[in-house]
C-alpha cells in the first residue's frame, strides 16, 4: 500500500461513513471557481463537528496540511491546495438547525449554502441580512471565514456584524464552543472575532449563530445613469434619509463594464439606459410592490436634478429587473472575455471614489496604452471590484506594478486593498507589502500559538517563516 491508500484507509477508518474521495476521484470533480481547490491527496466530509475534531486532531498528530472548503467560491485562494494536503469539506454539515423568530436568531451549520438560509428565514419574514452573488453555492461557515460583505453590508454590517455566536475546531482538535445567541456579551475576551476573516488558518467554524433582520415584502428595481459616483452617492443619500421604504442595493458599475457585459449577455441595445459614464442599481423595499415602485419613482424624480441624473429606467415586470442584476452580477462574463483577468477588491472611502478611478484609469494607462480597467461594485460602502482588459496570469513584475496603482495610499485614506475576498493565496504578496508591519507581526505571533505545527490551511494569509 502506498502512503497515500494507507491514508485513506486511515481516514475512513477515523471518520465512519464519512465521504472519501482520493485524488483519481477529485479530479474527476468540479473544483469551483478556483482550478487549485482539488489539487489535493484527498477529500473528507464530515458528518458532524466530532467528525471533524477527529480529522483535525489526526491531520495535526500526523504532520499532515489540511485545508477547510465550503462552497469554493472564493475568489482569493484560501482553499487553493497542494498535491500533499488533505480538504476538509464541510458540505454534510448543511442544515439549519433553528430559526428563532422571536430573538430573531438563526443557528445553522458551517455548510450551509447562504440561499438556504435565506429561503428558511424567510419563511418566518426574516432575513440573514446579508446577501451576494455566490449566494446558491457560498456557505455560512466561508462566509465567516472570509468575513463576507456583499450588496447589504452598507446597512447591516459584514459578516462579522452578523455573528452572534461561532463553534470551530481548533488545530489541536479541541472544539472552542461559544454558541452565544443574544446581542449582548460583554463577558470577556470577544475570542469569536479570531475566526471571523481568517479564512480557516486558526480553526474550522462548524456552526454558527447568525442575527436575522426583518425583510420587507416586496423590492423595486431601477436603472439609473449619473456622470460620476458622487451623483449616484446624492441618490443612495437621498433613499437612505427616508423612512418606510429600505434601500436594499446601491450597486455601482461604470460605462465600460456595463456595456461588455451587456454584449456578452445578449442584451439587445435601447433596452437598458447604459449610455452614461456611471450606472447606479438601486432596490428598494417596501409593503408591496407598488409602495416599493412608487417610493422609486418618486425618490428619483425628487433627486433627479439635483443628483444630475442623465437617465433612468424603474423595472415593470421581474424580468426586467433580473436584467438589470444579471447585468452587475453575471460577472463571469468578463473572465470570458479575458481569460483570467487580473481582478482586485478594493474600499474606496466614498468622498474618494471618483478620484480614485480617474486615477486607476491614468495609472494603468501608464503601465500600458491598452490597459483599461472595468469598475463595478458595491457603492453603498465604497468597495470596487476592478479587473484589466487583458488576459492573465500577468508577470509578477506587471502585476506588483499594477497593484502599486491600485494599493498605493489607500490604507492612509482609510480604505483597504482586500474588501471582501480576502487575503488568501493571491493576496499574500500584497499583504505583506501593504499591511501595517504590527498587525503583520501580532497575526503570525496569534497564528503559532494557536496553530504551533502549522497544519490548518497553511501558508494563506500569513506566513509563518521568518
Ligand atoms: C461581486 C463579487 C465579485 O460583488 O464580490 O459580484
Ligand atoms: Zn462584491
Amino acid at each position: 500500500m502506498t502512503d497515500e491508500d494507507k491514508l485513506l484507509v486511515e481516514m475512513r477508518k477515523i471518520l465512519g461513513d464519512a465521504v472519501v474521495w482520493d485524488r483519481a476521484e477529485l479530479s474527476r470533480r468540479d473544483p469551483g471557481v478556483d482550478s487549485r481547490n482539488f489539487t489535493a491527496a484527498a477529500l473528507v466530509r464530515p458528518n458532524d463537528t466530532a467528525g471533524v475534531a477527529a480529522l483535525v486532531a489526526y491531520c495535526a498528530a500526523n504532520g499532515l496540511e489540511l485545508v477547510p472548503q465550503g462552497g469554493r467560491t472564493g475568489l482569493a485562494g484560501g482553499a487553493a491546495t497542494t498535491p500533499s494536503q488533505v480538504i476538509c469539506d464541510l458540505g454534510a454539515m448543511n442544515s439549519v438547525e433553528e430559526i428563532d423568530a422571536f430573538a430573531r436568531v438563526a443557528v445553522v451549520q458551517a455548510g450551509t449554502p447562504l440561499a438556504v438560509l435565506q429561503e428558511a428565514a424567510l419563511v418566518e419574514g426574516l432575513d440573514p441580512g446579508i446577501d451576494l452573488a455566490s449566494r446558491g453555492t457560498c456557505t455560512i461557515g466561508g462566509m465567516v471565514s472570509t468575513n463576507a460583505g456583499g450588496i447589504m453590508a452598507f446597512r447591516n454590517g459584514t459578516m462579522r456584524n452578523r455573528v452572534l455566536g461561532l463553534e470551530v475546531v481548533l488545530p489541536d482538535g479541541r472544539v472552542f464552543s461559544d454558541l452565544t445567541r443574544v446581542m449582548k456579551t460583554s463577558a470577556g475576551y470577544d475570542l469569536k472575532h479570531l475566526f471571523i476573516g481568517t479564512e480557516g488558518t486558526l480553526g474550522i467554524v462548524t456552526r454558527v449563530a447568525v442575527k436575522l433582520n426583518p425583510v420587507a415584502a416586496a423590492g423595486a428595481t431601477a436603472l439609473v445613469g449619473v456622470p460620476d459616483a458622487a451623483s449616484a452617492q446624492r441618490i443612495v443619500r437621498h433613499f437612505l434619509g427616508r423612512t418606510g421604504i429600505s434601500l436594499r442595493a446601491a450597486e455601482i458599475m461604470w460605462h465600460r463594464f456595463a456595456l461588455a457585459m451587456s454584449r456578452m449577455l445578449g442584451i439587445e441595445p435601447g433596452q437598458l439606459p447604459l449610455d452614461a459614464s456611471c450606472l447606479l442599481l438601486l432596490e428598494l423595499g417596501a409593503d408591496d410592490l407598488g409602495a416599493a415602485t412608487t417610493a422609486l419613482e418618486d425618490g428619483l424624480a425628487a433627486i433627479w436634478e439635483e443628483a444630475g441624473i442623465l437617465d433612468g429606467l424603474v423595472a415593470t415586470s421581474n424580468q426586467q429587473a433580473r436584467t438589470i442584476w444579471r447585468l452587475r452580477e453575471e460577472t463571469e462574463q468578463i473572465e470570458r472575455m479575458h481569460k483570467d483577468p487580473p481582478s482586485f477588491d478594493v474600499s474606496v472611502p466614498g468622498d474618494e471614489i471618483d478620484s480614485y478611478v480617474a486615477r486607476l484609469e491614468a495609472g494603468l494607462k501608464a503601465i500600458d496604452p491598452a490597459y483599461a480597467p472595468y469598475v463595478f461594485g458595491h457603492l453603498g460602502d465604497g468597495n470596487l471590484h476592478i479587473s484589466i482588459n487583458v488576459d492573465g496570469p500577468v508577470s509578477h513584475e506587471r502585476h506588483r506594478a499594477i497593484e502599486d496603482v491600485l494599493y498605493s495610499g489607500l490604507r492612509e485614506c482609510g480604505g483597504s486593498f482586500s474588501a471582501e475576498h480576502g487575503v488568501g493565496l493571491d493576496k499574500r504578496d500584497a499583504y505583506e507589502r501593504y499591511a501595517d508591519p504590527v498587525k503583520q507581526e501580532l497575526a503570525r505571533a496569534i497564528k503559532t500559538l494557536l496553530d504551533p505545527g502549522g497544519t490548518l490551511n497553511p501558508g494563506k494569509i500569513v506566513s509563518t517563516r521568518s
